[in-house]
């Protein structure tokens, strides 16, 4: 099939007196060139073979029907666009190229991402924390709106959790509150996600509390997960706990810039949030005003509504039961719900028949304060002194029945021991 020899010279004669005519032509006026073949094919001559791997042994194969589908690939975009320090007309290209430039076209993002905790983490030499491709992929970017895209709403909590879900990633790059992605996956927010078939906004995934290109590091006071901001962050959905939080004693300690003052996530916590009516979470909540209000706890627990709790019980009085969730007030305040006016409808939820008779008991009598519970003080002592009281008359009573057998069975051997 070959063509002879002599057909071969003319074409070579012809093609170079051609080429000749077109240089001499484009000294004087623009060439009108034939369609260039499509420089991407010269890469991917080398790069679509499926098994090409670099001198590491890692991957280097493209496959080019991912990338025509790719938002770049179907704009027809260059390989060259990205790996903007390779070139056709310079090959075989350097072994170790720069990372893919983004840079070069999105702008805003990438003045976004920079001084994020990413980005900062990175710059301090760890390589592990996400950049662009990590978030978004290489050659198979699509558009956050598409539901197969990796940025889509539907999509982030296994996008984060590539890192942020993976134990042996979060072991070997430190990263801080461990395997994240498996705490939200059970929580309120992750099942509302994962049940809204992608529809963004009803509820929140990762980047609906910590943004996407501005996450930033809980300890940064501008991060939206920073305690300061976390009722801001929660309450741009939950507005109506939101408005009365700001109300009651917390909320008003924290815009005094108090910050002891309980924030939502201290008694919700931030990615294991559960319903609020479940009964295990009611009980594991009275423990977390406990951390705070550790003598009010402790007399709770003395009285019948606190042991009942304790034993895992929630039809009776919680904390929250008598003194609300996020209208909590001092009870000096009239529109408290344990004040002297309102105290006798709050037990009356629960105990109908409750009047001002009734909630004269005091739910935190403490037996060791005189002035406090002078009733429950007195009484205290009284079953004291009564417990001692039995102690001591049956403990003596023991003793001397003891010593009283020991003398009969000695006296009943001596009598037998003579006799026989
Ligand atoms: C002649 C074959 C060949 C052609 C043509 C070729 N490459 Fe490569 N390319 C390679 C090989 C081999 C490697 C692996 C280098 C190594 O051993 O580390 C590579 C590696 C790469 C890498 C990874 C570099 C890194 O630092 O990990 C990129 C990106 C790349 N090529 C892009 C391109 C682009 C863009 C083109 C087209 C302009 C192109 N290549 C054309 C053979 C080729
Ligand atoms: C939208 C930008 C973009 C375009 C367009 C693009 N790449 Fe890449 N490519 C990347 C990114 C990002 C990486 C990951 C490593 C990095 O940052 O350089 C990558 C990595 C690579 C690698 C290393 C192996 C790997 O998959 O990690 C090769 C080889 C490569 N590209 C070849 C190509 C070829 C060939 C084309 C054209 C068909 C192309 N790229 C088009 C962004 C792009
Ligand atoms: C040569 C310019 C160029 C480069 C380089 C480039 N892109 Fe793009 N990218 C575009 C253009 C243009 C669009 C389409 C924008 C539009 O339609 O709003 C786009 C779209 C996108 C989209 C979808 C945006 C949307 O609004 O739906 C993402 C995500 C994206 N690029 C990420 C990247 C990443 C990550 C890199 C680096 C690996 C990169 N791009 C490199 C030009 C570029
Ligand atoms: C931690 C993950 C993450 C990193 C890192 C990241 N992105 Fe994004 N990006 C997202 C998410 C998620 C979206 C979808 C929009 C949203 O949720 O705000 C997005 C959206 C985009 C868009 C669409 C337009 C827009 O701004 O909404 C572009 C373009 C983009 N990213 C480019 C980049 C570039 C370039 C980089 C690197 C400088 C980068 N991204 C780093 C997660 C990330
Ligand atoms: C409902 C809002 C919300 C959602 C959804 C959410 N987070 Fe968080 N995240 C927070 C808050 C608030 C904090 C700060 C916790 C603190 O101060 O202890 C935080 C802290 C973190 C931290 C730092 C942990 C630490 O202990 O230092 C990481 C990492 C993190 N989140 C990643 C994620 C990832 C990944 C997802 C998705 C799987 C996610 N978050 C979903 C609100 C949220
Ligand atoms: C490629 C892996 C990777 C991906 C993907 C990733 N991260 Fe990270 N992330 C890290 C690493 C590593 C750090 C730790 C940086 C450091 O050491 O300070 C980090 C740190 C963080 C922090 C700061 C924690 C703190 O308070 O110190 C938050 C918040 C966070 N990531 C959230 C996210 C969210 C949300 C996503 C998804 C949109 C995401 N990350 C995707 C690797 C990743
Ligand atoms: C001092 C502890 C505490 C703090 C702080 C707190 N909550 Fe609650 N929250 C509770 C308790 C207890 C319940 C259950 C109330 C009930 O059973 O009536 C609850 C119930 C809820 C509910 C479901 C019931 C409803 O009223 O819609 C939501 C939503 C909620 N909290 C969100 C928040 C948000 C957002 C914040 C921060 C602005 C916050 N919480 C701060 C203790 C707290
Ligand atoms: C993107 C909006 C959004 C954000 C941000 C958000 N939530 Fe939610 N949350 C929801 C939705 C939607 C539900 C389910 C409907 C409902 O019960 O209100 C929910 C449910 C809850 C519940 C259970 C309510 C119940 O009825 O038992 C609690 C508690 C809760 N969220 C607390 C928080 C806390 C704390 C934060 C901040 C760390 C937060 N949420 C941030 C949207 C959000
Ligand atoms: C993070 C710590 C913290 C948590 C958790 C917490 N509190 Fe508080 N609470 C405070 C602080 C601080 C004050 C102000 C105390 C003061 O002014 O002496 C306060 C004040 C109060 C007050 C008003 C009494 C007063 O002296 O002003 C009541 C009632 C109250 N808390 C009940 C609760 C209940 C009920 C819970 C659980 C649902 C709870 N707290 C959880 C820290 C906390
Ligand atoms: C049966 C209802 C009831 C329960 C349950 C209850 N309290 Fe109280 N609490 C009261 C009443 C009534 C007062 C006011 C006592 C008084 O007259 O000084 C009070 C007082 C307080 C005060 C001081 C308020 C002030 O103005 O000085 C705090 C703080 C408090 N309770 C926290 C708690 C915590 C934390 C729990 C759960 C561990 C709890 N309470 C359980 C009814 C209750
Ligand atoms: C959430 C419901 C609930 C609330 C609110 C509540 N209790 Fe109770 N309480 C119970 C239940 C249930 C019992 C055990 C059954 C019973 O005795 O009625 C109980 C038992 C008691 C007992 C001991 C048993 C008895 O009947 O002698 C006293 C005393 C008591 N409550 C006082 C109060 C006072 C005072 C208040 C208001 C400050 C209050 N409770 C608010 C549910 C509640």
């Amino acid at each position: 099939m070959k063509p002879p020899a002599l057909l071969r010279a003319l074409l070579l004669v012809v093609a170079f007196g051609l080429s000749a005519a077109a240089s001499a032509k484009a000294a004087d006026a623009p060439a009108k060139e034939a369609p260039p073949a499509d420089p991407n094919e010269t890469c991917l001559a080398c790069h679509a073979d499926a098994s090409a791997k670099d001198a590491g042994g890692r991957s280097i194969a493209v496959d080019a029907a991912v990338f025509a589908k790719s938002v770049h690939g179907e704009m027809q975009f260059k390989c060259t666009d990205c790996h903007a320090d390779v070139s056709v007309d310079q090959l075989p290209h350097a072994e170790k190229l720069q990372p893919a430039a983004c840079a070069n076209c999105h702008e805003d993002a990438v003045k976004n991402y920079k001084g994020t905790a990413h980005a900062k983490a990175r710059e301090k030499g760890q390589g592990l924390a996400a950049t662009c491709h990590d978030c978004h992929g290489t050659h198979d970017i699509k558009r956050p709106k598409d539901p197969a895209s990796r940025t889509n709403f539907a999509n982030i909590e296994t996008t984060c959790g590539g890192c942020h879900g993976n134990d042996k990633f979060v072991e070997k790059a430190h990263l801080p509150g461990g395997n994240i992605q498996a705490k939200y996956h059970d929580s309120i927010h992750g099942k509302l996600v994962l049940n809204s078939g992608g529809f963004p906004g009803v509820a929140p995934t990762c980047t609906s509390c910590h943004g996407a290109h501005n996450i930033e590091a809980k300890s940064q006071p501008d991060s939206r997960v920073a305690r300061e901001h976390i009722p801001d962050t929660c309450g741009g959905c939950h507005q109506r706990v939101k408005a009365v939080y700001d109300k009651g004693k917390h909320g008003k300690l924290r815009h005094e810039g108090n910050g002891a003052a309980p924030v939502c996530i201290d008694c919700h916590s931030a990615h294991t949030i559960q319903q609020a009516s479940l009964p295990k979470w009611q009980l594991a909540v009275i423990g977390q005003c406990g951390n705070c209000h550790s003598d009010l706890i402790t007399t709770y627990r003395s009285t019948f509504h606190g042991q009942v709790t304790e034993l895992g019980y929630t039809n009776v009085a919680t904390c929250a039961a008598c003194h609300g969730a996020h209208d909590v007030l001092p009870a000096t305040d009239p529109a408290s719900r344990v004040s002297a006016a309102n105290r006798v409808d709050t037990c009356r939820a629960c105990h109908p028949k409750a009047n001002v008779n009734f909630v004269q008991f005091d739910p935190h009598a403490n037996r060791h304060d005189k002035e406090r519970s002078p009733l429950f003080y007195y009484m205290g002592l009284f079953m004291d002194v009564l417990l001692a009281g039995v102690f001591v008359f049956f403990g003596v009573h023991t003793v001397l029945w003891f010593v009283r057998s020991r003398r009969a069975v000695r006296e009943k051997r001596r009598n037998g021991g003579s006799g026989g």
